[in-house]
């Protein structure tokens, strides 16, 4: 099978020319102005955009945790990726406790099976290190032996997914020697639990009270010492789902010292604000409740600059849909709020109009920040995250002036929750392609579960310049 897509504006993080790209099987082949070759199919990208693939590097697909699983599972969340442009997601896979990592992933692995559109890999969330650390050997295989080159760990969520700041410190020894980098999840769990059994005390069960729990300052507190505990280490650190100003701090001031820390915000702390949970009737803020939770909206202009600078490398999802009626499970006590929310639909035509349209950033930037930061960050690129001869065909054409309004009722998540309901928006893919095979075209799904691959990762290998690390001569 080839496909040839023609006379598109192909935008990558570093190019933008005009050109005709030719896909043979699943590679791109060839790159040019009026190619002269017999395609099977031809796509006419006049006057659009062409993309390459998005990479979601942070989404919970069929994730059960406490009462309740995601309901988005790797078929409904993939075919809400692919009309979103994502070709390629790394998707978080839980230990369980008492478990071993290839019990985990051999669970998510089957999660996969019969169900993907697009392409997956897998980071591990450790939770249990055994007896005395006795599971650190295996974790140090699994770069090697199962392309899961990333380590999630939980600050916070004392409940169910914590690690000890020795469990972490220990995690962070493993990466250091496998090539492995390590994510956090950076909150402040002991002050959180404080917090929150001081809300619960003086009769506070609003969903309002998830965010009044969870302030700034314990992200940005934990943010800092997640930093300092992989400088130690040695090991490559990556910060999920920064929110605010008092986490960007530490991140900033690390970076700016040649420290490996590199960081990734959400689509949703761009644009939904901590308001909405103040003012939002019924139960309605019930589906804003998603961790770190919405900020005071100053929080916006700086993680717009942050993106802007490089301070922050990757704007991700968190996809982690719940339904109405899940979230009603908390409707008298915000700790039983299952908390998540959609995004992987939504988040590139979000960040063009808000990022790209709104003069915030530029679409090199955009195409860096939603594909080829985490291709390269994720041990993928050059196979994803850009448009070159040899890389995979997963492309997006992208159509910049098509008006497109967000509504649960046309998404293709299974959750009836948007967390951008009403909002319109200029510029949207109209044709996705997965190494060289139609998934999406005139809105319509056209590619069946099964084409999705699993992708096996390699280690770590971007670097800052640190001020002062010597220069080979
Ligand atoms: O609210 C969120 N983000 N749910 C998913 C788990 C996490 O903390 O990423
Ligand atoms: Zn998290
Ligand atoms: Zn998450």
């Amino acid at each position: 099978m080839s496909v040839l897509i023609k006379g598109g504006r192909i935008v990558t993080a570093t190019d933008d020319f005009v050109a005709d790209v030719y896909a043979e099987g699943e590679r791109i082949v060839s790159i040019g102005e009026s190619l002269e070759v017999d395609a099977d199919r031809v796509i006419d990208a006049t006057g659009k955009y062409v993309l390459p693939g998005c990479v979601d590097p942070h989404t919970h697909l069929d994730m059960p945790w406490r009462a309740k699983t995601t309901v988005d599972d790797f078929y409904h969340g993939h075919v809400a990726a692919a009309f979103g442009g994502t070709t390629t997601h790394v998707d978080f896979c839980i230990q369980a406790k008492g478990q071993s990592f290839a019990e985990a992933l051999e669970t998510w692995h089957a999660k996969r099976e019969g169900k993907a559109l697009i392409d997956s890999g897998f980071h591990i969330i450790v939770t249990d290190l055994g007896e005395d650390g006795s599971r650190l050997e295996e974790l140090a295989t699994l770069p090697s032996e199962h392309g899961v080159s990333s380590y999630k760990l939980f600050m916070a969520y004392n409940d169910s997914l914590r690690i000890s700041d020795e469990g972490l410190f220990q995690v962070m020894q493993v990466a250091a020697r496998t090539g492995a980098c390590v994510m956090v999840h950076a909150e402040n769990g002991d002050a959180i639990e404080v917090l929150v059994a001081e809300a619960i005390a003086a009769g506070h069960t609003d969903p309002i009270y998830h965010a009044l729990t969870r302030p700034p300052e314990v992200e940005g507190e934990a943010t800092n010492r997640a930093i300092q505990l992989a400088h130690v280490a040695g090991c490559p650190l990556y910060v999920v789902h920064v929110s605010c100003e008092e986490a960007l701090e530490p991140i900033r001031t690390a970076r700016r010292k040649g420290w490996d820390v590199w960081a990734e915000t959400c689509t949703q702390y761009f644009l939904v604000d901590v308001s909405y949970l103040e003012r939002l009737d019924g139960f309605e803020a019930g589906n804003y409740v998603y961790t770190p939770p919405p900020r005071p909206k100053a929080n916006q202009e700086a993680l717009w600059e942050a993106v802007r600078t490089d301070d922050l490398q990757v704007v991700s999802t968190d996809h982690c849909a719940y339904t109405r009626e899940q979230k009603l499970l908390g409707k008298d006590d915000f700790r039983a709020i299952p908390n998540g929310a959609p995004g992987m639909e939504n988040r590139l035509e979000l960040i063009h109009h808000f990022g790209v349209r709104g003069g915030r950033i530029t679409l090199h930037r955009m195409v860096e920040l939603l594909s080829t930061n985490p291709a390269k960050l994720f041990g993928m690129y050059p196979k994803k995250g850009t448009i070159a001869i040899g890389s995979d065909a997963d492309l997006v054409v992208f159509d910049p002036e098509k008006r497109h309004t967000i509504s649960a009722a046309t998404h293709h998540s299974a959750s009836d929750i948007n967390i951008y309901e009403g909002t319109e928006v200029v510029g949207a893919p109209e044709t996705v392609l997965l190494r060289g095979q139609v998934l999406v075209e005139g809105g319509e799904l056209v590619a069946a579960p099964g084409s999705g691959q699993f992708v096996a990762r390699a280690r770590f290998r971007e670097r800052l310049p640190a001020a002062g690390r010597a220069v080979a001569a």
